[in-house]
């Protein structure tokens, strides 16, 4: 007993260090209860970041995602008599060649599913 009536305290040791060998150092069992957790949540953490910023510089439902982007509105306006015989114009907005068809959409359809497909007016003899 001490003199304050209370039983001594047994002697605080030191937590054990993860042994190290000559290649690095080995984790126990204590050490990968706390990594893997912390792990976990870095992991959530980097995606929910990611996808935040991602969904911040292509907005979810936008179907034009890289035909003038600078512009309010993607207008483009032909007079009939400039057409010719036949005109095709992209309805995927995927074409390199925006407003006609080059034929993206056939890429967009094989790796979405969807089947969009462009606009075709030509004239009735042609
Ligand atoms: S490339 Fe868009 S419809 Fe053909």
């Amino acid at each position: 007993m001490t003199s304050s009536g209370l039983p001594p305290m047994p002697p605080l040791s030191a937590p054990p260090l993860p042994a190290l060998s000559s290649s690095g150092f080995r984790l126990s069992k204590e050490h990968l209860v706390v990594a893997v957790p912390v792990a976990v949540v870095a992991a959530v953490g980097g995606f929910l970041v990611g996808h935040y910023l991602t969904g911040r510089s292509c907005k979810k439902g936008q179907v034009n995602t890289c035909v003038s982007k600078d512009s309010p509105k993607v207008v483009h306006s032909f007079d009939m008599e400039d057409i010719g015989t036949k005109a095709v114009y992209c309805r995927c907005w995927k074409s390199k060649k925006f407003p006609y068809c080059d034929g993206a959409h056939t890429k967009h359809n094989e790796e979405t599913g969807d089947n969009v497909g462009p606009l075709i007016i030509k004239k009735k003899d042609a």
